[in-house]
């Protein structure tokens, strides 16, 4: 199967489970769980990833996969080969509260390089997908990422971790942005963000995520035109663009700066009035 149809297929196992989880919120009965202490997980979440397992399975045999709920073993990120990397509800707490920004995250890697991507919103009715080096699509038009140069005219995303204790740091980093942005969303859906940089609904995200949040909407980000890179280097030996710790992804006339701050904030520096 060449690329464009591969992509077909993404695309048609991503709409399929968007209608799974449309249909899951309407009717309202799925249960809830919690992983790794407060972390949210619903039955929807299982069920969802299931079926994307069997789908791909069934078209692609052998093909390795890391997903967030049923194949989570990171050490196939260092296996050389294909890898499909899936989240099967990206918003996990937006879609159990009734919230919009809710995504289905495919990606497919080959030694550690994403060649393919589909982001699928089912609330928002938005499909972003993107090739390796053929640009990025929003319901199957080109898109590209805003062009601010100040960070004062810049509205930046970010997220942060399950676990309260490692959300000090990040308010410091935070409270640095605030002051110099124009405003800040915390919208919920990682994979979300990185397409809406990638089509100027925002101007920049940072955050460290697990690579299946990211994994997909990073190459749409950079396909549409946005700069992606990390605060800071990555460990050798695992594929950097699947490796989701301190990922800074913008507008390219206002990356350096953005990372100056962060990096800034990192460091003690005090926020700018
Ligand atoms: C989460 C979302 C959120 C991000 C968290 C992720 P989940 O994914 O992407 O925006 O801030 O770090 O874990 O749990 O909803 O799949
Ligand atoms: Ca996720
Ligand atoms: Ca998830």
């Amino acid at each position: 199967m060449n690329h464009p149809q591969r992509l077909e297929q993404m695309i048609r196992i991503a709409r399929r489970a968007g209608d799974m989880i449309v249909q899951a919120r309407q009717k309202q009965n799925f249960s809830h769980d919690y992983k790794g202490g407060d972390e949210l997980v619903t039955e929807v979440d299982v069920a969802v990833d299931q079926m994307i397992a069997e789908e791909l399975e069934a078209l692609f045999p052998g093909e390795a996969r890391l997903t967030e709920e049923l194949a989570p073993d990171r050490s196939q990120l260092e296996q050389r080969g294909p890898l499909w990397v899936v989240d099967p509800i990206d918003g996990t707490v937006n879609f159990a509260y009734g919230h919009a920004h809710v995504a289905v995250s495919i990606a497919w890697a080959v030694d550690g390089e994403v060649q393919l991507g589909v982001v699928h919103a089912p609330f928002l009715g938005e499909t972003f997908t993107a090739m390796r080096g053929q640009g990025a699509r929003l319901n199957e038009e080109s898109m590209h990422c805003s062009r601010p140069t100040t960070l004062e005219r810049s509205l930046v995303a970010t997220g942060f971790p399950y676990a309260r204790d490692k959300r000090a740091p990040l308010i410091r980093r935070l409270n640095h942005v605030v002051h110099a942005c124009r405003d800040v969303r915390r919208n919920g859906s990682a994979a979300l963000d990185l397409c809406h940089v990638g089509c100027g609904q925002l101007d920049a995200y940072y955050e460290s995520v697990s690579p299946w949040d990211f994994a997909a909407g990073l190459l749409i980000a950079r396909e549409a035109g946005a700069s992606t890179s990390h605060l800071y280097e990555c460990p050798e030996g695992l594929p950097v663009e699947l490796y989701g710790e301190n990922l800074l992804v913008s507008a390219p006339g206002i990356h350096g700066a953005l990372g100056d701050l962060l990096r800034g904030a990192d460091a003690g520096r005090p926020v700018a009035p």
